[in-house]
């Protein structure tokens, strides 16, 4: 049998703090709620899920990288580095692996400075606004474009 498709699900600065930091913008779910979440919804769609958090920029690069040729697909929450890291953006160029931009709360109608996002000029697509649900909704989104890729 073959392996399932590995989905990479990486979370930036400050995601370690979710279910205390701002509940009323993000929400009372800890992290560890999210990835299991992630973990239960994953196994029913077929894919297997490396799920990790790190408040260093340097960390996140790198386990970019390590997508390339490894993994099917990137989930990326990358925090506050979204609007401000070129290094991330140029790690999503490098691995080619198809990713999906997520965010809990709609950054769109938050701080101007955070309208804009370095990462949803390569990702797929961006999912925000919709809580931890948002990662539910881009794993259901890369396990269509994983399949569809499969079948090409
Ligand atoms: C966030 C939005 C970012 O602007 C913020 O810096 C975060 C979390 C979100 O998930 O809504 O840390 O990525």
């Amino acid at each position: 049998m073959t392996p399932p498709p590995i989905v990479s699900i990486i979370n930036g600065p400050n995601l370690n703090m979710l279910g205390m930091r701002q509940p009323e913008v993000y929400g009372r779910e800890s992290l560890a709620d999210v990835e299991a979440l992630c973990r239960t919804h994953a196994e029913k769609l077929g894919l297997a899920v490396e799920f990790r958090q790190s408040n260093a920029e340097g960390d996140l690069v790198t386990w970019i990288q390590q997508a390339r040729g490894r993994a099917a697909g990137i989930i990326i929450n990358a925090g506050a580095y979204t609007h401000t890291s070129i290094a991330i953006l140029d790690a999503l160029l490098a691995a080619e692996v198809m990713a999906v931009e997520v965010h809990l709360s709609n950054i769109h109608q938050r701080d101007s400075f955070r309208h804009h996002s370095f990462v949803a000029g390569v990702a797929k697509g961006t999912i925000c606004g919709f809580g931890s649900h948002g990662y539910i909704l881009a794993l259901d989104a890369l396990a269509r474009l994983i399949k569809g890729s499969s079948e090409a």
